[in-house]
């Protein structure tokens, strides 16, 4: 199935593959979209639009948490479908209006007070000057996995969700009344701290908080594997001396298969989750680059950086 294809709208250019947003994504950004000191603070007078709305899960859970009106745009005839029969299922049809059309071109997003968006670096650059005149507008703008640095670094949050992909909330008042300084510290307190990425932690933590986080994170912490392969040695040892003086019975053997299952099971979990690291860092750097190929730049991107700043940090943990 490739582009061109019946049920595409004609002449609209392709802005991003279906990828739904994952459960976790949707459930933060319903919770960045409410109230409270980091919430959006949207209600039933609100207008959402999604560009290039998917499935609209997300807009349905939206509608459904808030009561708010919700517009979905979506290019292709299949998704649209799906789309129609998610607002069927979560009976939300008077609140979710689904549209086949074209992203680029929506007539009436001036009656957007949120507008949310999960394309790529490229696409969200071709959106540039209707989201930027919207921000102008004072309609806060939600970006999943990549900021908007047209936006001017202001954004006010920054959400990890399923342990690393960011959700960015832009919203010109509260930019406003935190000044642009509170950006800056953000970036200070980034998590990852690669240089130039607007990345800031999901809330203030407090430092014992940030330290057990560290401690407990097997891709920044390097010694929090080998204790744990060392404690494993120590049970291991003690578990053959026993058995080796005749004290072993049928429960010394249990342990010893239990153990050794923890222990592969362990090790190979955080080669996985070291695996999905970099393939995102790297997924990062391509449309990092991507980007600064659709701008005519030719620096390396900061993409590539963070991709090399990963792996080594990577590196330290083995
Ligand atoms: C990454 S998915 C995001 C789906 C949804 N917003 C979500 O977060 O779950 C991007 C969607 O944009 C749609 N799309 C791509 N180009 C488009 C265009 N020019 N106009 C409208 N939709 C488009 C794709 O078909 C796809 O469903």
């Amino acid at each position: 199935m490739g582009d061109g294809e019946e049920g595409i709208v004609a002449g609209a250019p392709k802005l991003a593959p279906f990828n739904p947003s994952s459960p976790d994504v949707i459930h933060r950004t319903c919770d960045l979209l409410g109230p409270g000191k980091h919430g959006a603070g949207i209600g039933e007078d609100d207008v959402v639009f999604d560009l290039g709305c998917g499935d609209a899960r997300l807009l349905c859970a939206v509608a459904l948490k808030y009561g708010c009106r919700c517009v979905g745009v979506e290019y292709d005839a299949r998704f649209a479908e799906r789309a129609e029969k998610e607002v069927e299922h979560y009976k939300v049809g008077h609140l979710v209006e689904v549209r086949h059309a074209d992203a680029t071109k929506v007539a009436d997003l001036d009656r957007a007070t949120v507008i949310f968006m999960y394309l790529n670096v490229q696409s969200n650059l071709a959106l540039q000057e209707v989201v930027t005149a919207a921000y102008r507008r004072g309609v806060k703008i939600v970006s999943n996995m990549f900021s908007l640095k047209y936006l001017g670094d202001d954004f006010v949050e920054a959400v990890v969700c399923d342990g690393i992909t960011r959700l960015y909330l832009y919203d010109q008042m509260r930019a406003k009344a935190k000044g642009s300084s509170t950006c800056a510290e953000d970036e200070a307190q980034s998590s990852l701290g690669e240089k130039g990425e607007e990345v800031a932690p999901p809330r203030e933590k407090s430092a014992f908080m940030k330290k057990l986080e560290w401690f407990f994170d097997p891709l920044r912490n390097p010694y929090i594997i080998k204790i744990f392969n060392g404690a494993m040695v120590a049970l291991f040892a003690l578990l053959l001396f026993l058995m080796y003086h005749g004290l072993g019975n049928i429960h010394i053997y249990n342990i010893i298969i239990l153990s050794l299952c923890l222990f592969f099971m362990v090790n190979w979990f955080i080669r996985e989750y070291r695996a999905a690291v970099e393939q995102e860092a790297r997924d990062k750097a391509a449309a990092a680059t991507a980007a600064a190929a659709a701008e005519g730049e030719e620096a390396v991107p900061e993409g590539d950086e963070a991709a090399s700043e990963t792996k080594a940090e990577l590196k330290k943990t083995n």
